[in-house]
């Protein structure tokens, strides 16, 4: 093939999402052999928001099929900041219950940094308490958010454990994603770059990475020419455009990277949708046998 029509691997991280899965069931059904205990994880949603409540099924679902149990509590639109701040601490007080997810976004009405950090941080399976950031900040044992622990993982599983000395970016500075994958990458020994909208000459950063990671939400933002030739693209976007080839009204979900352009130049990258997406709910099911293992002092069973 010649270097012209050369496409860049595609990394497949629902098939990536599906082994961890089957490795957490594995940890589970040593857990119950070994020791006689159940990880459970609860999900709290306030409100109706239509996306969260189709996440929170998705996470219902594959934490029964992981042999886990879980527990889903509903709370309506108005529930005060008390109410929420109240259920959360029942689930701190609840033995059976070794991680606790409150779905963001939370109605503009309550303040969602005091009910993230309510949350028992050894917990927090989100990894959003500002005990476990300042944790992950200090090279301490941290419940590491879901998103950013997934990318690492496709990471290391396309370019190997060993990224040392490698140029990464990343697109984005939320707390959720763009923060904590800078933190992870650093730990990796990579040189890492944080970029946002206020940054000078985005593509000239983005062209001399080795890793590029997207997290801005902004479809199809990063382009094939801003992409070094070989690099490894990570898309955690998804985002809903209108897709007017399939039909009047209809829409299809990108990422934030023009996906036909980049893989042209990339090494490897992310599909959007099966890439990024599934990994989250995976490493949350990691993440809640973590915390399981950690609150009842035994080690984490090997898979
Ligand atoms: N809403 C969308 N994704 C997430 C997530 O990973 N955690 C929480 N708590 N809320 C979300």
């Amino acid at each position: 093939m010649s270097e012209a029509t050369k496409i860049a691997k595609k990394i497949d991280g629902k098939a990536f999402a599906e082994g961890l899965r089957q490795r957490v069931a594995l940890k589970v059904t040593k857990l119950k052999g070994q020791h006689d205990i159940t990880p459970g994880l609860a999900v709290v949603l306030v409100g109706e928001d239509p996306a969260s409540q189709v996440y929170v099924r998705n996470k219902g679902k594959q934490t029964v099929e992981a042999g886990m149990n879980s527990f889903e509590f509903r709370m309506d639109e108005d529930a005060t900041q008390s109410d929420l701040v109240e259920m959360v601490e029942e689930l701190n007080a609840d033995p059976n219950v070794h991680g606790i997810l409150v779905q963001l976004p939370l109605p503009r009405h309550i303040d969602e940094a005091e009910i993230i950090n309510a949350i028992d941080p050894n917990k927090d399976v989100d990894g959003f308490h500002v005990i476990n950031s300042g944790r992950l900040m200090t090279g301490q044992d941290a419940m590491v958010p879901c998103t950013p622990a997934g990318c690492m993982m496709l990471i290391k599983d396309t370019l190997g454990n060993d990224l040392s000395g490698k140029r990464a970016i990343v697109v984005g500075r939320s707390n959720i994603v763009g923060k904590p994958m800078a933190q992870l990458l650093l730990d990796a020994n990579c040189t890492v770059t944080i970029a946002h909208s206020r940054t000078q000459d985005l593509p000239g950063e983005c062209q001399r990475a080795d890793i590029v990671v997207a997290a801005v939400g902004r479809a199809e933002m990063v382009k094939g020419d801003w992409i070094k030739p070989g690099a490894c693209v990570i898309d955690v976007g998804i985002n809903r455009v209108p897709a007017p080839e399939k039909g009047e009204g209809k829409t299809r979900l990108v990422g934030d990277v023009d996906y036909a352009g980049a893989a042209q130049v990339a090494g490897s990258i992310t599909p959007v949708p099966g890439g990024v997406g599934p990994m989250t709910i995976a490493v949350l099911l990691d993440n809640t046998v973590t915390a399981c293992c950690r609150i009842n002092g035994v080690d984490v069973p090997k898979a």
